[in-house]
């Protein structure tokens, strides 16, 4: 599977604007934890770490009114076109539902980064100029630490960078909102 088949399976089902931009927030931050992770780059393993991020919310309105479902959906619809480990840290990433538990680094990557990724959109939406440039990790974090800003966003697997990838939580933001500036006219921020 290569990026453009992923990106063609993600606008199949796919359609709200916004839920896209997500999805391509989590690739860029998936693809910019591969390299962080493994200093042995390799393109064919950062194209998995982006394609993992950018299909994680494929099934999103198709599981509409059942979180249980979320994560799983994709699979039923497109069998036998996603490779298994990509598959199994989609279903991972909603692991409090599908009960399929993140194992791998990258299992771990997209459950700690998804949500991150919706806490930094909120923080841009904040600022009067409505951007990402302006944002700083510790305006970031500032906000992460306020539990009564953004209450979708869980900051529980945001904070278990550390303990599940190794990486201290204010690398783990620097890293996610680098990536994310460095796509901003893609994510309309
Ligand atoms: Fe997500």
């Amino acid at each position: 599977m290569n990026r453009d088949d992923a990106f063609k399976i993600l606008t199949t089902f796919l359609t709200n604007e916004n839920l896209i931009r997500h999805c391509l927030a989590a690739e860029v931050a998936m693809r910019a934890l591969y390299a962080r992770l493994n200093p042995e780059f390799k393109k064919e393993e950062e194209d998995v770490w982006g394609i993992t991020g950018l299909l994680h919310d494929a099934d999103y309105e198709l599981s509409k009114g059942h979180p249980e479902l979320h994560g799983l959906l994709l699979f039923d619809r497109v069998p036998n076109q996603i490779p298994e480990n990509i598959a199994h840290a989609i279903k991972a990433h909603n692991y409090s539902y599908t009960k399929v538990i993140p194992e791998t680094p990258m299992d771990w990557a997209i459950t700690c980064a998804d949500q991150l990724t919706g806490l930094i959109v909120a923080c841009a939406l904040i600022h009067p100029e409505k951007k990402l440039t302006p944002l700083t990790p510790e305006f970031v974090i500032k906000r992460l630490n306020q539990n009564g800003f953004a209450k979708g966003a869980d900051r529980t697997p945001i904070k278990q960078c550390e303990e599940k990838l190794g990486i201290p939580l204010e690398e783990f933001v620097t890293i996610v909102l680098t990536a994310m500036k460095s796509i901003s006219p893609d994510l309309g921020l």
